[in-house]
């Protein structure tokens, strides 16, 4: 029997309408100035008005930060924070996408610490994380990422990418309202959705995955797989809505705790070098992954495919394996994402140079529960850009 080590931190209200406790959460911190740190996309058609017009109604003085941009590099890292330490915040807000949270957790931190945020990087960095920082209330508008939920800010580096990691960076409050999805268009509804749904994959395959993890991927496959098609097509299906909203949060809590794997590892190289979003990474890898990795576990690969509506009752595990990459490659196809390396414009030539950057993603790669070594690697990103799924030699 293994230990696994479980982290369900913040505290976190889920549902249609949960919104509303942000001000008595906010409360309990009794904060002099409150940053909050939003997509400037947000501020313009007035989302953000619904979590600052409660807070200035009752007198808060709230501070507005816009200059978050998708995947945001370093520099955009280390802006925000001499902003906040500058500003005299007593507490953080994010609201918005992955990149928001993100930022909005590396500043919460970094406040009370000394130095850039380059120096508390993973890879490169030479600080550690020594303080928990200001209390940060973390409000997700899109159904994907998990960063409400997370420990990690990731940052964009020339062409690959570092993260800020300790506990200290998990949010005090997660609030998913799923109202505040509505309005996400359908290209990232897609992509997010998409990504989530790889959590949910890779935390279920991840050598690390214990029984706990395994009810929450599960589940959150099950409500994605149901949903994210009806989500795409009609931003305004509540319950898609509410089962991408809470399929997202569980796929969160997941890998959080199980991790996530190949797909994730070789989908970075992506964002690196070709700036393709990081849903969209993970969309198209996620077929190819999980084909050549299918025979090592192809009894979770038949469970997958049960949560996703299919029945592999009738079914070999190694057919419903392979049933389960169709109905993958099916679904991102379904939600308009191209299934090919090429459908990005990306390069043949750059096979060997996303091959390297792949290599290193080790301590991604580690989950995977087939040892995926620089041949497989470039094996995968060739499958993915001649569109047909290969299998180990
Ligand atoms: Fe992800």
């Amino acid at each position: 029997m293994s230990v696994s080590k479980l982290v369900f931190a913040p505290l976190s209200y889920t549902g249609w309408g949960s919104l509303k406790e942000l001000l008595p959460e906010v409360e309990k911190y009794d904060p002099k100035k409150i940053l909050v740190v939003t997509d400037p996309m947000l501020a313009q058609i007035g989302l953000t008005d619904r979590v600052t017009d409660p807070l200035e109604t009752e007198g808060y003085s709230v501070t507005l930060y816009t200059d978050v941009v998708p995947e945001p590099p370093l520099e955009t890292g280390e802006k925000l924070v001499s902003f906040t330490r500058n500003g005299q915040f007593d507490m953080v807000i994010g609201v918005g996408g992955g990149s928001a949270l993100d930022l909005a957790k590396l500043a919460a931190v970094l406040a009370v610490h000394e130095g850039p945020a380059v120096d508390y990087l993973n890879l490169t960095g030479t600080k550690n994380v020594e303080k928990k920082g200001l209390p940060k209330i973390l409000i997700p508008t899109t159904s994907g990422t998990g960063s409400e939920v997370t420990n990690i800010s990731v940052l964009s580096l020339e062409t690959t990418k570092d993260v800020v990691t300790h506990d200290y960076l998990l949010a005090d409050v997660a609030i998913v309202d799923p109202e505040l999805t509505v309005s996400v268009p359908a290209k990232v509804t897609a992509a997010t959705g998409i990504d989530a749904l790889t959590h949910a994959v890779e935390a279920y395959i991840s050598v690390n995955a214990s029984p706990t993890t395994d009810g929450l991927a599960l589940q959150a496959i099950r409500l994605i797989g149901r949903s994210l098609r009806k989500a795409v097509e009609d931003g305004s299906d509540k319950q898609a809505r509410i089962d991408m909203s809470n399929g997202s949060y569980l796929a969160g809590l997941a890998f959080f705790n199980a991790g996530v794997a190949g797909v994730h590892a070789l989908a970075y190289p992506l964002g690196g070098q070709f700036h393709i979003s990081h849903g969209e990474s993970n969309a198209v890898l996620l077929p190819y992954v999980m084909g050549y990795i299918r025979k090592s576990c192809a009894k979770r690969m038949a469970d997958i495919l049960n949560a996703l509506g299919g029945n592999s009752t009738y079914l070999s595990e190694e057919e419903a394996s392979y049933k389960c990459v169709e109905e993958l490659e099916r679904l991102v196809k379904d939600v308009g994402i191209p299934s090919t390396l090429a459908g990005f414009d990306i390069p043949a030539s750059a096979l060997e140079s996303l091959t390297q950057d792949g290599v290193k993603q080790k301590r991604i790669l580690a989950r995977s529960p087939l040892p995926l070594l620089e041949d497989d690697i470039r094996q995968i990103y060739q499958s993915a850009f001649v569109g047909a799924v290969a299998e180990p030699k």
